[in-house]
């Protein structure tokens, strides 16, 4: 679109906006990520990486341009990721919520048919991901993907800071969203949650109640204590974030997870950012592309559609993308794939620029 920033520009061309950055600079226009760029220079600069571009107008640009009217904004459910060292209590935790949910009497009746999943909290929702492992969180950072809006990081008061739950906060620091602190497993003889915040001070994260910049509940996930502060601590800083996304635009976001179904074909967790999506959009994600036949919400229910905030499986695609890949809703199948195919040449060229660079020399590291 004209006008677009480099950051914009980047994602656009699926390229870091350091290498924007860098080659803006190399033709004498420094530039920081947030500048917009002249039509010559996004050409300049897509034609330097390669990549033929074209720059849009005003109707061809709705399905692409990722400026929203501030009037288009609707407020959009918080996305929160609960991580923290093996063992700490995270899929206790989320069982917890999700029965909090249920007792609380409210719509919520939540399976675990995605590895993601929304809870009704007080007549509000709450999306919760549920990433095994950190391998999903480091994927999808590598590409520049921001699916979490607040981290909870769970601590087991028994334990204390651990490797991983160091790991956790470098991954949330670096994402630059809010951490909440959940200490858990408080109901433990050996439990000591003060240790706990002591522990964590060391890594720039201080309880408010000493002065600094996070919450902290101390909850038992085992025997459902503290649940509740904790939901409402969430609810707290979605509001502090006031989160909104324009719900009436072409879809895009995030692959959470995908698999190759025997029956199904390929399936792709998706979260939608930002527009909504719909059974029949013609969908690109990374290197894949289809055409959506069928989606499913986290309660296992076939939907049409899937506003910002929201996960869904979804069914169609021709082949199975990353966790982490980004995903866009086109205006026709045929410009769908005509990305996919481009995206997956490069990547097979890069796959082949990568053999040839084998020497002997080199040979046995790549094995
Ligand atoms: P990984 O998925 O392996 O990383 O572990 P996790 O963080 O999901 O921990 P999980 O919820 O599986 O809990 C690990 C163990 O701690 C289980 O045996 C739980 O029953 C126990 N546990 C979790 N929360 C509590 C708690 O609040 N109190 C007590 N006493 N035990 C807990
Ligand atoms: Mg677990």
């Amino acid at each position: 679109p004209q006008g677009s920033t480099v950051a914009e520009l980047a994602d656009l061309l699926g390229v870091p906006a350091n290498d924007i950055i860098k080659r803006l600079f190399l033709l004498g226009t420094p530039l920081t990520v947030t500048e917009s760029m002249s039509d010559d220079l996004i050409e300049l600069v897509a034609d330097d990486l390669g990549r033929e571009i074209k720059i849009m107008t005003k109707e061809e640009e709705n399905s692409f341009s990722f400026y929203d009217d501030p009037k288009d904004l609707k407020p959009r459910p918080p996305v929160v990721t609960v991580m923290g060292h093996v063992d700490h209590g995270k899929t206790s935790l989320l069982d917890a919520i999700r029965h909090t949910g249920v007792a609380a009497g409210e719509a919520g009746g939540i399976t675990q048919a995605i590895g993601a999943s929304q809870v009704q909290i007080n007549g509000r929702t709450i999306t919760f991901i549920d990433t095994p492992g950190h391998e999903t969180f480091t994927a999808m950072r590598a590409r520049g993907a921001k699916v979490t809006d607040i981290v909870i990081l769970i601590v087991a008061a028994d334990d204390g800071v651990m490797p991983q739950t160091i790991e956790s906060i470098n991954h949330a620091k670096a994402a630059e969203v809010p951490i909440i602190v959940a200490v858990n497993k408080i109901d433990k003889p050996g439990a000591d949650p003060t240790r706990v915040r002591q522990e964590l001070t060391e890594y720039g994260i201080i309880p408010e109640e000493w002065g600094g910049q996070n919450m902290f509940v101390d909850i038992s996930a085992k025997k459902k204590l503290g649940i509740d502060d904790l939901l409402e601590a969430v609810l707290l800083e979605a509001d502090v974030l006031e989160l909104k996304a324009n719900p009436d635009t072409f879809a895009s976001g995030n692959v959470l997870e995908a698999k190759l179904d025997r029956g199904r074909g390929s399936v792709a967790t998706l979260l939608v950012n930002r527009g909504t999506l719909r059974v029949g959009d013609a969908i690109v994600a990374g290197m894949s592309y289809g055409k959506i036949r069928a989606m499913i919400d986290s309660r296992g229910n076939n939907v049409k559609e899937a506003a910002p905030s929201t996960p869904v499986e979804v069914l169609g695609l021709q082949s199975v993308p990353m966790a982490g890949d980004e995903f866009r809703v086109f205006q026709d199948e045929r410009e769908a794939r005509s990305l996919a195919d481009e995206r997956a040449l490069k990547a097979r060229i890069e796959e082949q620029n990568k053999v040839k660079h084998v020497t002997l020399e080199n040979l046995f590291d790549t094995m």
